[in-house]
C-alpha cells in the first residue's frame, strides 16, 4: 500500500495502477476510520481492480471552528488498517495542497436544488458546500468508475448522488448500509467522545427508531415523527434537535410512508449524533 501526501504523486501512482484499464474504486473519508468505513472499504476492494481511499479533514464543510481543531487525526493506525484491508493507494493532503487561499475562504457554489435546506444543511450553513466541494475535487483528482459513502449521512448522499448527475461525473455512487454496534447504536467517529454512561444513554435513539417501524399501520408520519421526538427527550441526557421523516429522494417531508426515511440529529450530553431509518422495508 501506498501512503502519498500529494496530487502529482497521487496521479503519478494512479497512472501506473490503472493500467490495463483497471477499476478504480474511491472511498472518501476524514479519517478516525471505525467498522462503518472499514465495510466501505471491504466493499471497495472487493469491487474494484484498486482501490484508493482518502483521508482528509476537509476545512471548508467545517462551520465550527472548534470542531475542526477537535476533529481526531489519527493517520498512523488508520494506515494500518487500511493495509490490512487490502488498499492500494491512500491520499492524505494537507489542506494547502487541495485548495487555494481563495477556495478555502470563498464559499463553493452550488445549485442544492433545496436538499440543503432542511435537516443538516439548515443547522450546518455551509457544511454542504464544504461537502460538494472536496468531493467534486476528488473525483476530478482520481476519476474512480465507483465511490462509496455511508447511508448514515444520508442528506449528504442525497447531495452527492445530485451533484454527480449535475456535474456529468461518470461515477456510480455506492451508498452503504449504516453498520450498528451489537447494541444498536450507528458507528460514528463521533462516539469515541462518549462517556461509558453517555454510550449506554445513546443506545436509546436506535431502540427508539426501530420501535416506530412499528407504528407505521396505526399512524401517519407527522404522529410518527412527534413519538420518537417525545420518547427520545423523555430519556434522561438526550435532546432532540431535530427528528424529520421524508422522502429519500427529495429530502421532502412526506405523507407516505413509501420510500420514507425519518432522519434524527440528537445531543448526548455534548455529543451530536445522527442515524436514520428507513421505514419503506
Ligand atoms: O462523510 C465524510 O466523512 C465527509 O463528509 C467526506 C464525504 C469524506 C467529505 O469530506
Amino acid at each position: 500500500m501506498l501512503l502519498v501526501h500529494t496530487i502529482q504523486d497521487l496521479q503519478t501512482h494512479l497512472a501506473s495502477l490503472r493500467a490495463d484499464n483497471r477499476t478504480v474504486g474511491l472511498v472518501p473519508t476524514m479519517g478516525a476510520l471505525h467498522d462503518g468505513h472499514a465495510s466501505l472499504v471491504r466493499r471497495c476492494v472487493s469491487e474494484n481492480d484498486v482501490s484508493v481511499v482518502s483521508v482528509f479533514v476537509n476545512p471548508t464543510q467545517f462551520n465550527n471552528k472548534e470542531d475542526l481543531q477537535k476533529y481526531p487525526r489519527t493517520i498512523e493506525r488508520d494506515a494500518a488498517l487500511l493495509e490490512q484491508l487490502g488498499v492500494d493507494l491512500v491520499f492524505n493532503p494537507e489542506p494547502d495542497e487541495m485548495y487555494s487561499e481563495q477556495e478555502m475562504h470563498r464559499q463553493f457554489a452550488f445549485d442544492f436544488g433545496g436538499l440543503d435546506t432542511v435537516m443538516e444543511g439548515k443547522m450546518r450553513p455551509g457544511h454542504f458546500n464544504g461537502v460538494v466541494q472536496v468531493v467534486s475535487k476528488l473525483f476530478r483528482l482520481v476519476s474512480p468508475q465507483r465511490a462509496y459513502f455511508g447511508e448514515k449521512d444520508f442528506q449528504q448522499l442525497a447531495i452527492i448522488r445530485r451533484m454527480t448527475r449535475l456535474m456529468q461525473f461518470s461515477v456510480e455512487i455506492i451508498g452503504c448500509p449504516i453498520v450498528r454496534e451489537a447494541s444498536g447504536l450507528a458507528l460514528s467517529s463521533r462516539n469515541e467522545r462518549l462517556s461509558e454512561q453517555e454510550r449506554t444513554t445513546a443506545v436509546n435513539i436506535s431502540r427508539i427508531l426501530m420501535e416506530s417501524r412499528t407504528l407505521t399501520l396505526s399512524m401517519n408520519t407527522r404522529q410518527v415523527e412527534q413519538w420518537v421526538t417525545d420518547q427520545v427527550n423523555a430519556v434522561e441526557g438526550l435532546e432532540v434537535e431535530y427528528y424529520q421523516i421524508v422522502d429519500q429522494t427529495t429530502l421532502m417531508p412526506t405523507n407516505t410512508w413509501q420510500h420514507a426515511i425519518g432522519c434524527i440529529t440528537v445531543y448526548c450530553g455534548p455529543v451530536r449524533l445522527i442515524d436514520n431509518i428507513k421505514y419503506d422495508l
